[in-house]
């Protein structure tokens, strides 16, 4: 599918364990794109966007509010706390910014409600005595698709507007959930006649914005206009294709977004896989190229790597072309950006992990299924020459130094996906793009002046 401009419909899908860049690209693309579309996942979520060094962290509202001219979609496949979506809303407005007429949040989308939180909070302390916490950033997001998947105590954006029945409803289920807030040992008193005038107010601030998605996508598809997917957490967090039980609730590969938008998989034009040029993690579970020692911490420090939601320090550590090319494969990437390519600047040598040797002395090159059997596995590395420069003010490809060239023309030819940006810094102008031939291949990467600024 393509718009009238020609420009298809493109997502925009972390390959990794999340907070690769994607609110940055969401900002550069957006610019080319008539929609913006959020599928998945809720407040989990931190993109930042830098534009001329001021700088917007956002957890629920697409990345492309800072382009006037692009429509905004929180589409079903999301789960929302209204209060912070409330406070979002205030603080885009309070940037002069209007969103009338072209904010939209779905009305199936669901609710995240306080016991939500309290939930998460509990599941987690109860796993972390037995030493297995996720590490989730406890806002609630798996209580909330739990509800969702159970049917009997959700709440959708939808049932804010509707009174009597959120009054009923919730007098029926509260109870239940008070019940088990407290078998999990937590007694927090949720007064029910406060949430539910809280939950009309917020409802009503929403009102403006809810909307049945679902048409007013296809509308959009069928007046040619072309929309750009923002991938919430990553392909490796996605709960049918990441490292369960490690990853997040909802389908945070580029396979969300028929399921999470109403629109079939046939409106899907290209896929932007957007990867570090080294990896993070926040939160439990297996990350077999984790680096807990000095070449860590330089790589956290130069790349402030704290969380964007929760600020907690982000574990650290060297490409993982194994996850790589599993990630491309199942989001179907056809091209990458390659982010925070300057953080790797004054390595003597720079690791690629190509596979995995597990117990047996075996050496895998294809992603394992298994969280238990992927944290026994131990990366083999093949070293790169690093580079001394600092590269943050490069304007394209050919001003990289040739090792870092050369870094990114083996990341092309191991991964088999062409790389189409470079990002040399947070902000929107340190952006390189490489325009893309049809059938382009490894050969034509990287090759000085191939690239251009985006
Ligand atoms: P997201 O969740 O994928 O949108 O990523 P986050 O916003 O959580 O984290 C990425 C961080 O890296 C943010 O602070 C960005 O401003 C920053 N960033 C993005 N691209 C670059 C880059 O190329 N270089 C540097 N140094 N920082 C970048
Ligand atoms: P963006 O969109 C990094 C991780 C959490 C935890 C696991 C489950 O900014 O890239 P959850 O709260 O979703 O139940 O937590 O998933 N996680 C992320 N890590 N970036 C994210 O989003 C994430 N969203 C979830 O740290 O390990
Ligand atoms: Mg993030």
């Amino acid at each position: 599918m393509a718009s009238q401009s020609g420009v298809p419909n493109t997502a925009i899908v972390g390959l990794q364990w999340g907070d690769e860049g994607k609110g940055k690209f969401v900002d550069v693309l957006a610019a080319e794109h008539d929609v913006v579309v959020r599928f998945n996942g809720g407040a989990n979520a931190g993109h930042t966007i830098v534009v001329e060094g001021e700088k917007l962290a956002l957890h629920l509202m697409p990345s492309a509010v800072l382009n006037p001219d692009c429509e905004l979609v929180i589409a079903n496949g999301t789960v929302i706390d209204p209060s912070i979506l409330v406070k979002e809303i205030e603080l885009v407005e309070a940037r002069g910014l209007s969103l009338e007429g072209r904010f939209h949040v779905s009305s199936r989308a669901h609710v995240v409600l306080p016991w939500h939180s309290l939930l998460d909070g509990a599941a987690e302390a109860r796993l972390s005595n037995r030493g297995e916490a996720i590490g989730t950033t406890k806002r609630g997001i798996g209580p909330a698709y739990a509800d969702k998947i159970g049917r009997s105590m959700a709440v959708r954006i939808g049932d804010l507007l509707d009174e009597p029945y959120l009054k009923a409803h919730l007098g029926k289920m509260a109870p239940l959930r008070l019940e088990e807030l407290k078998v999990a040992g937590n007694d927090s008193a949720i007064d029910i006649d406060t949430l539910l005038s809280d939950l009309l107010r917020l409802g009503e601030r929403l009102r403006p914005y809810i909307t049945d998605t679902t048409w007013l996508l296809h509308d959009r598809v069928n007046e040619n206009r072309s929309l750009l997917f923002e991938g919430a957490n990553a392909c490796l967090l996605d709960v049918d294709h990441g490292t369960y039980p490690y990853v997040t609730s909802s389908n945070a590969s580029a396979l969300g977004i028929s399921p999470g938008t109403g629109l079939p998989a046939k409106s899907l034009g290209r896929v932007v896989g957007v990867v570090k040029a080294y990896s993070t993690r926040v939160g439990g579970g297996p990350f077999p190229t984790e680096l807990d020692d000095a070449i860590g911490n330089r790589i956290r420090d130069r790349g402030h790597e704290y969380g964007t939601t929760t600020g907690r320090p982000r574990r650290c550590g060297w490409i993982d072309l194994v996850a790589l090319r599993y990630a491309a494969m199942v989001c179907g990437a056809d091209s990458l950006a390659i982010t925070l390519l300057d953080v790797l600047s004054g390595f003597d040598v720079i690791k690629l992990c190509t596979g995995y040797r597990t117990a047996s002395g075996e050496v895998l090159d294809r992603f394992p299924p298994d969280a238990r059997l992927l944290k026994e596995c131990i990366p083999v590395y093949e070293s790169h020459p690093g580079w001394a420069e600092e590269i943050d003010q490069c304007q394209s490809i050919s001003d990289l130094p040739e090792a870092c060239q050369s870094y990114l023309h083996s990341l092309e030819s191991h991964l088999g996906v062409p790389i189409e940006f470079v990002s040399v810094g947070p902000d929107r102008r340190q952006t390189m793009r490489r325009t893309l031939q049809p059938n382009s291949g490894e050969d034509s990467c990287c090759h000085p002046g191939s690239l251009e600024n985006a």
